[in-house]
């Protein structure tokens, strides 16, 4: 079986993945770790020394090779994976299941400030300017991730539960 979770920055795409893929005895791999071992780069690497469209492009690469070599995992994407060029439509056709892990803005702001350094898209923020940031890219994301077959509300749950709620609907 080959479980896709997509969602923004901070949604926890990559702790409820890992929970979910040990509850179920599926591999996990997680998209950005899969491309920093390629390529022997952290992803703020690749956009600083290489750009943002050598890592779509990467990126688009990677999703095909790994929901094509694998059977039975689960896979966390990147935020913006969904979003780019025919990669929602190849999650949809090649996944049994994609589930996006939905937070209101106010949450992923909260989290996202946490740990701004490690995010290339929005380190060079002030926080005032990432709140308007966030509600404005995830108003032009949305309509990516909700093409998924599962919405699911993150909303104050823990990850114990998410995984629960998940794996009623499998
Ligand atoms: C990105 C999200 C990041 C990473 C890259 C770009 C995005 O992944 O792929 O920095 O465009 O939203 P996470 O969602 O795991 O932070």
């Amino acid at each position: 079986m080959k479980v896709v979770l997509v969602g923004y920055m901070a949604s926890g795409k990559s702790s409820v993945g890992k929970a979910l893929a040990e509850e179920m005895g599926l591999e996990f791999i997680d998209l950005d770790h899969y491309i920093e071992e390629q390529q022997q780069m952290t992803i703020s690497d690749i956009f600083r020394e290489k750009g943002e469209i050598f890592f779509r492009k990467l990126e688009h690469e990677m999703l095909h090779r790994v929901l094509s070599e694998n059977e039975d995992i689960v896979l966390s994407t990147g935020g913006g994976t969904p979003c780019y060029g025919t990669n929602m439509g190849t999650i949809l056709n090649q996944a049994d299941h994609s589930i996006y892990l939905q937070l209101p803005v106010s949450s992923l702001v909260e989290r996202i400030a946490k740990e701004k350094e490690e995010r290339p898209l929005v380190r060079e923020l002030t926080d005032d300017e990432l709140a308007e940031f966030v509600g404005k890219h995830l108003f032009e994301r949305r309509q990516f991730y909700t093409r998924s077959t599962y919405v699911l509300d993150c909303h104050e749950k823990s990850i114990e539960r998410l995984v629960e709620e998940i794996k009623q609907e499998l």
